[in-house]
C-alpha cells in the first residue's frame, strides 16, 4: 500500500513503530520489552560490547528491568555483609541452581549436600550433573566433627550445597558453622534461601559464598511469576563467571517477569513478617491440640533446631508442617472441609497453600526413606498466608472437630 503523501510507506511505519521521542521520567522502572538496544554509531556499539555486563546490547546479555530486580535482591541479601553484593536473575529457581553448578563444578568434583533437599534439586544433581561426572555426598550438617571429617577425607568436594529450613520437616542447618568449616577447606558454600527470603536470613553475612532463590516463592509472593536469582559478594564470580554461563545457556529472566517480581519485592518485609506471625500462632495452636501428633515449626522451642533457628532467623517463616493420626483417605476427606487453604504444590503466596508430601512432592520416595524422614500419610505442609489469623484458627478448629 502506498502512502498518498510523500513519506514512509505502510510497512516502514509498522517496522519502525513504538518509539516516542522526548524526555520521559517514569517513576518506576519500565518493562524494557526489547530484544536489542540500538546505537547511533558503530564505535558506541563496540564500546558497549566491550564493557559487558552493565551496558545494554542485547536482552539475553542484560536488560534494565531485570537488572533493577537483581540490584534490589543483591542489596537485601547484602545487608550485614559489610561489602556490596551482586546478583543475576534467572528464568526459574532451577535455572539459578543449574547455572551455579555449571559455572563452578567440573567432572570429578563432588557436591556435599543434604538428602532432604527440594526434590527438583536432587533430581537435577542426579539426572543432569551425575552423567557429567559430578557426584554427590550427603550429610545432615548436624555434626561439626562429621562435616570436618567428610571434607578432610574428600578433597574433591568443590561445593557444599544446603537448604535451611528443609522441606517438609523444617530442619535447620547452622549456616555460620558449616561456612566456617568449609572455608578452612577452601570449599564454596551455596545456600538456597527460598524458604526464608532475605527478610529472615541473610546467608552471605553468615559466611556463605552464594545464595540461590526461587523468586517464584516469597520474593514475588503472589504466584503470578516464575524466576530465580544467584547472589554473592565476589563481583567477578557473579558478574563475569556466572553471568557468562547464564548468557550462554540462555536461562534468563524475562523483563515482564522481572516487573512482577519487582512489584512483589516492594512488600516482601511486611508480607514475611505477617505470614510468620500467623504461622507462629498456628504452630502454637496445633501444638496444644490433642488431635495433632507433632508440629514442625522452627519457632517452637520444642523444635529440635530451635537454637539454630533463633540464631540465624529474624522471625521463623511461613512454612509449617504437622502430623495428624490419619490415613491418606482420611486426609483426603479433611482437606476439602477447610475454608482457608488450597491444595497447590508451591509456597510463598498471599493465600495459604496446602501440600501433602506423601502423596505429592515425595510420592516417588521409597517407603523406607519416607519412614526414615517422617514423611507419613498424616503429614501436612502449610505455606501460611496472609488471611486473618482468627479466620485461619477458626478454619482448623472446625475441621479438626470433624475427625
Ligand atoms: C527450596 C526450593 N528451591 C528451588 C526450587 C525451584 O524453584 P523454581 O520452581 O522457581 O524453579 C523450589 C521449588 O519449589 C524450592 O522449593
Amino acid at each position: 500500500m502506498m502512502n498518498s503523501k510523500k513519506g514512509k510507506q505502510f510497512s516502514t511505519i509498522c517496522a519502525q513503530s513504538g518509539k516516542l521521542s522526548g524526555a520521559i521520567h517514569p517513576h518506576q522502572t519500565p518493562v524494557y520489552a526489547t530484544a536489542a538496544f540500538e546505537f547511533d554509531q558503530l564505535t558506541a556499539g563496540s564500546e558497549a560490547f566491550l564493557s559487558q555486563p552493565g551496558t545494554h546490547v542485547y536482552s539475553r546479555y542484560g536488560n534494565p528491568t531485570v537488572e533493577a530486580v537483581a540490584q534490589t535482591i543483591a542489596q537485601l541479601e547484602g545487608i550485614g555483609c559489610g561489602e556490596e553484593a551482586y546478583a543475576v536473575m534467572t528464568g526459574s529457581g532451577m535455572a539459578a541452581i543449574h547455572v551455579v553448578v555449571q559455572a563452578i563444578c567440573r567432572p570429578g568434583d563432588l557436591i556435599l549436600t543434604q538428602a532432604d533437599l527440594y526434590g527438583g534439586t536432587t533430581e537435577l544433581f542426579v539426572k543432569v550433573f551425575q552423567p557429567f561426572g559430578i557426584q554427590l555426598m550427603f550429610s545432615d550438617f548436624a555434626d561439626a566433627g562429621e562435616i570436618e571429617e567428610i571434607l578432610q577425607k574428600n578433597p574433591t568436594i568443590k561445593m557444599v550445597y544446603l537448604e535451611t529450613p528443609t522441606n517438609p520437616m523444617l530442619n535447620c542447618v547452622d549456616i555460620g558453622l558449616v561456612s566456617e568449616i568449609a572455608k578452612k577447606h577452601g570449599v564454596m558454600v551455596v545456600v538456597d534461601n527460598t524458604f526464608n527470603s532475605p527478610y529472615i536470613t541473610r546467608p552471605l553475612a553468615l559466611g556463605a559464598d552464594l545464595v540461590i532463590h526461587s523468586t517464584t516463592k516469597f520474593i514475588h509472593g503472589h504466584g503470578y511469576s516464575t524466576g530465580g536469582a544467584v547472589v554473592g559478594k565476589k563481583k567477578d564470580l557473579i558478574l563475569n563467571v556466572i553471568w557468562t554461563f547464564l548468557k550462554l545457556n540462555g536461562s534468563i529472566l524475562s523483563p515482564f517477569e522481572a516487573m512482577l517480581i519487582q512489584i512483589g519485592l516492594k512488600t516482601l518485609g511486611i508480607r514475611m513478617q505477617a505470614q510468620s506471625n500467623n504461622a507462629m500462632q498456628l504452630a502454637e495452636y496445633f501444638s496444644s491440640h490433642p488431635k495433632i501428633k507433632a508440629v514442625y515449626y522452627p519457632g517452637l522451642k520444642t523444635h529440635k533446631h530451635y537454637q539454630i533457628a533463633e540464631k540465624q532467623m529474624d522471625c521463623f517463616g511461613a512454612m509449617l508442617s504437622f502430623e495428624l493420626d490419619l490415613s491418606l483417605s482420611e486426609i483426603e476427606k479433611l482437606i476439602p472441609k477447610l475454608a482457608i487453604g488450597r491444595i497447590a504444590p508451591s509456597l510463598g503466596e498471599t493465600e495459604t497453600m496446602i501440600m501433602h508430601p506423601a502423596s505429592m512432592s515425595h510420592l516417588r520416595m521409597p517407603l523406607d526413606l519416607k519412614q526414615k524422614y517422617g514423611i507419613n500419610e498424616g503429614l501436612i505442609r502449610l505455606s501460611v498466608g496472609l488471611e486473618d489469623i482468627e479466620d485461619q484458627l477458626a478454619t482448623w478448629e472446625s475441621a479438626l472437630q470433624t475427625i
